[in-house]
C-alpha cells in the first residue's frame, strides 16, 4: 500500500490541533459512509473498485480487442471529469515516446477538452490518413466542448467512412438513461456503456470513463482496479491510523493556519497529469461558499528552476503535497568519462533516480526550512496497481476533507455561471433573455 508521510508537517502542527481535527475527520468520515451529508446520493464510487462488474470489464477488453489492430488512432472525447483521469492514467501508463509507435495498440488521443480551431484543425490533419475510433465521453451528453467535438468528428467519419463503418468505430459513455449522447446511441446504433448516476465525473476513473481508454491503450484494468480495492480496504476504516483521515486532518489545519494553498509536486514527467487531475478533482468538491484550499500544480524539479525562488522564499500561504515514486525496473547510471570537464565524476556509480532522490529530499529540507510543510505519498513505482491506489487514496480524502470544510463535495454549481454566459452569447434558443 501506498505509504503516506508526514514527518516534513507534524512539526508544524500543534498537537491539540491535530487531535481535533482527526476527531472532525472521523465525523466527516461518518458522514460520507451514512449519506447523511449534502449530496449523499452521489457515493457509488466508493464500491466501484469492488462493484466494476464482471461484464464492464469483458466490454472494455472486447472493445479493446475488437479494435486492435484495426484502428492506428482511438480519439477519445470528454472534458472535466470525464477527460483527466484517463489521459492522467495513459500518460502514467504510457513509455514517454509511445506515440512513436513502438505498442501494438491504437495511438490515444483526446479532443473535447478545449475550444481551440487550432488544435482540432491539427487533430483532423493527423488522422488523415489514419483509421480511427472514438470513445465519447459525457454525462450530461451536453457539454459543449466534447458535443460540438463529437459532432466535428463525427462528420469526418461519415464522410470518410460511410454510415455502417462509422457505426463500428464510435464508442459511447454516457448516463445510462438519458441525455443527447444517450439518445444519439440508441438511434445510430452505437456501442454504448453506462456511467452509474451516482458517480460523479470527477470521481469516475473506476466506471467506463476510466476503464475503457484505459483498456483500448492495452493497459491492465484488472489490475488498475484490484489496487483500488486494496486501497478501499485499508480507507474503510475508522481509526487514527487512517491515512486518508490524516490527510484530511493536516491539510483542513493547513486552511486553518493560513496556508490556502495547497501545491501538488510530483517528480517524474509521467505524473505532470497527475497534477491536473487532482486540481479538476479538489478544486470542484471543495471550491464553495468562498471556502476551500486553492489547488496548484508543479513538476519537480522542472519548476524548481522557474518557481522554486517563490516557494523557498515568496509569500508564506502555501504547504505541499508530493507524490513520490520509484522507478520501473530500469537503471539509468551516471557513465564516466575521460575528461572529467563537467565535473560529474563524484556521481559516478550513482544512478539518475539516485539523482532524483536525493533532489526530493533536499527539496523537501529547504522548502520546510523556508516555512513550506510538506506531506508526501511514496509509492513503489509508477504502473497500473499503483495508480490505482492513488487515485483512490485521493476521491475518498477529498470526500472527507470537503464534508470537514462543510461543503457538497460532489456537485459543482459555479461552473454553471459560465455556461449560461457562453451560451447567452452564442445565442442558443432559451438563453438570450438570461443574466
Ligand atoms: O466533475 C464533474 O462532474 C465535471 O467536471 C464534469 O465531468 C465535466 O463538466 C464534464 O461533464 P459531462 O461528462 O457531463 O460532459
Amino acid at each position: 500500500m501506498l505509504k503516506l508521510n508526514t514527518e516534513m508537517i507534524l512539526p508544524f502542527v500543534e498537537e491539540q490541533d491535530y487531535q481535533k481535527a482527526l476527531d472532525e475527520a472521523k465525523m466527516a468520515y461518518d458522514i460520507l459512509l451514512s449519506g447523511s451529508g449534502p449530496g449523499g446520493g452521489m457515493r457509488g464510487w466508493l464500491d466501484l473498485p469492488v462493484s466494476a462488474d464482471r461484464q464492464l470489464v469483458e466490454d472494455c477488453k472486447m472493445i479493446a480487442t475488437r479494435w486492435l489492430g484495426s484502428m492506428d488512432v482511438v480519439v477519445v472525447v470528454g472534458i472535466g471529469g470525464s477527460f483527466l483521469g484517463a489521459k492522467c492514467a495513459l500518460e502514467a501508463f504510457s513509455h514517454s515516446f509511445a506515440s512513436a509507435g513502438e505498442r501494438n495498440s491504437p495511438h490515444i488521443v483526446f479532443a473535447g477538452f478545449s475550444l481551440s480551431e487550432d488544435y482540432m484543425s491539427d487533430l483532423l490533419g493527423y488522422l488523415k490518413k489514419k483509421s480511427y475510433g472514438l470513445i465519447v465521453i459525457s454525462k450530461s451528453g451536453t457539454t459543449i466542448e466534447p458535443a460540438l467535438a463529437f459532432r466535428i468528428l463525427r462528420m469526418n467519419m461519415l464522410h470518410r467512412f460511410g454510415e455502417e463503418d462509422t457505426r463500428r468505430r464510435i464508442v459511447t459513455v454516457t448516463d445510462p438513461s438519458k441525455g443527447a449522447l444517450r439518445e444519439m446511441s440508441l438511434r445510430y446504433g452505437y456501442t454504448s456503456l453506462s456511467i452509474p448516476s451516482d458517480v460523479g465525473g470527477r470521481y469516475s476513473v473506476m466506471s467506463a470513463v476510466g476503464l475503457l481508454p484505459i483498456a483500448v491503450a492495452g493497459f491492465d484494468i484488472e489490475s488498475f482496479l484490484g489496487g483500488a480495492r486494496e486501497a478501499r480496504e485499508v480507507l474503510m476504516n475508522r481509526s487514527d491510523d487512517n491515512p486518508a483521515l490524516i490527510y484530511a486532518a493536516l491539510r483542513n489545519i493547513m486552511y486553518r493556519y493560513g496556508k490556502k494553498i495547497e501545491v501538488f509536486v510530483n517528480y517524474h514527467p509521467k505524473l505532470k497529469y497527475l497534477g491536473e487531475w487532482l486540481k479538476q478533482l479538489f478544486a470542484e468538491s471543495e471550491g464553495k461558499n468562498h471556502k476551500g484550499l486553492f489547488p496548484a500544480t508543479l513538476d519537480f524539479t522542472t519548476d524548481l528552476h522557474s518557481v522554486g525562488q517563490y516557494i523557498q522564499d515568496g509569500e508564506r500561504i502555501m504547504f505541499e503535497t508530493s507524490v513520490l515514486a520509484g522507478s520501473k525496473e530500469v537503471v539509468v547510471p551516471v557513465p564516466p568519462s575521460t575528461d572529467n570537464l563537467d565535473g560529474l565524476d563524484y556521481l559516478v556509480g550513482k544512478t539518475l533516480e539516485d539523482v532524483n532522490y536525493m533532489a526530493e529530499k533536499g527539496t523537501r529540507m529547504a522548502h520546510t526550512s523556508g516555512n513550506v510543510p510538506n506531506i508526501y505519498m511514496e509509492m513503489e513505482q509508477i504502473d497500473e496497481w499503483n495508480m490505482g491506489q492513488l487515485f483512490y487514496f485521493f476521491e475518498f480524502s477529498c470526500a472527507v476533507s470537503a464534508y470537514m470544510l462543510g461543503v457538497n463535495p460532489f456537485d459543482q454549481p459555479a461552473v454553471e455561471v459560465y455556461k449560461t454566459n457562453l451560451y447567452r452569447l452564442l445565442g442558443r434558443p432559451g438563453y438570450t433573455d438570461k443574466q
